[in-house]
């Protein structure tokens, strides 16, 4: 995240002698992307980081994909068996080379720390509240939240009621569009949010255990344990622009116009392999002969995911919390018969959605084939 941030002590220069009242060193780490030429921060630890009792196992991570005709697809997504922790509980439900998307039914606290290795990760908060705790502090969490976790981070989610979770992972960083800001990084007055809606980690107090611990570590292909000597939450101050963070889909603010306006408008994540977009609630078009609903389209690079969160869906008959239609590129598709001449003359919506636009083509996982909506894609047929 592109702005800098300092929690605890940090010595006033990087890379100097830094010790305790005792004389004890503090272990500088470096966490920085792109090589040593990016975005990074450094920490401060009471221990090395650097010392591992154990390794676990590697337990593979093989997503079967789903074989079956090229369609339009609805699927109900709260009708998936899932249960667990914030890892354990992830369904794998659409896949590329580059972006894994899950969701999660999480009814359990995780008592492992994580660290996502290869991708970064969006998690979409639909219901429930927790806490995230992590090596660069803690973040409540509460419905509405997207937590963007850079990789290398290590964390764990505590939950306080249970949670559904969309989890977007991608093999490229996640972050403010290039558009919304300007040459010294700073969100622009046009942007649709502004660093005021940012939350970053609160602080926490460094953990001196003597007990080693368990950090799953989630990889290309699969899953590696590795037995740390000394607890990673041990950190007494950092710096630096690279930490996980909260922006919470209710601070969106959308942009109207006098007829309709495309879904960049909504756009709220960029990373090399996807776009995320914020349908929020908003008036709508204010020309006299407007159509509110939008027009059919081809989107001829991009499969179009949009999770449906809460409120009417405009455009879609059939549509629930927790549906998540996916319109493959090249397909058209847009509003249902009956649904342009029925958004005349609205002033508002009050729907609620995330959309994800890959880049590339997306796999189906099996998990799909249970929660289906066979109909969906004839519900364009005049009937
Ligand atoms: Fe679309």
């Amino acid at each position: 995240m592109p702005y800098y941030q300092k929690r605890g002590e940090v010595p006033n220069k990087r890379h100097i002698q830094f010790k305790n009242e005792s004389g004890k060193l503090y272990w500088e780490e470096l966490i920085s992307r792109e090589g040593f030429s990016s975005i990074y921060s450094n920490v401060y630890h009471l221990n090395p980081p650097t010392t591992i009792n154990a390794l676990g196992d590697w337990m593979p991570l093989n997503i079967k994909a789903m074989t079956g005709p090229h369609q339009n697809r609805h699927i109900r997504t709260g009708e998936l068996k899932s249960s667990g922790d914030a890892i354990s509980a992830r369904v794998p439900l659409l896949f590329n080379t580059n972006t894994f998307i899950h969701k999660a039914h999480v009814d359990k606290s995780m008592d492992v720390l994580y660290r996502n290795g290869h991708h970064d990760e969006v998690l979409f908060i639909h219901s429930g509240t927790g806490k995230f705790l992590s090596n660069f502090g803690q973040l409540p969490l509460k419905p509405g939240d997207y937590l963007v976790i850079p990789r290398g981070v290590i964390w764990q989610i505590k939950i306080d009621n249970p949670m559904k979770i969309l989890v977007v992972e991608s093999s490229g960083p996640v972050e403010t569009p290039s558009r919304y800001r300007n040459r010294f990084g700073q969100l622009m007055e046009d942007a649709p949010y502004s660093e005021r809606d940012i939350q970053t980690p609160e602080w926490m107090e460094p953990i001196q255990s003597t007990e080693p611990i368990d950090v799953l570590v989630r990889l290309n292909g699969g899953f590696q344990t590795y037995t740390h000597e000394h607890h990673p939450f041990d950190l007494v101050g950092w710096d630096g622009y690279y930490f996980p963070w909260i922006f919470n889909i209710n601070d969106f603010m959308p942009i109207t116009g006098k007829v309709h306006l495309p879904p960049p408008i909504h756009q709220t994540f960029q990373s090399p392999g996807f776009v995320i977009c914020s349908f929020v609630p908003r008036l709508y078009d204010y020309h006299d002969e407007a159509i509110p609903a939008p027009y059919a389209h081809s989107n001829l690079d991009s499969d179009e995911v949009l999770y449906y969160v809460k409120g009417n869906f405009m455009s879609r008959k059939g549509i629930e919390p927790e549906s998540m239609t996916i319109h493959p590129m090249g397909l058209p598709h847009g509003p249902q018969p009956g649904k342009i001449e029925a958004s005349f003359g609205k002033k508002e919506t009050i729907e609620l959605a995330v959309m994800i636009d890959t880049f590339l083509p997306l796999h189906y996982a099996e998990s799909l084939k249970d929660i289906n909506d066979e109909n969906y894609p004839y519900s364009w047929q005049e009937s």
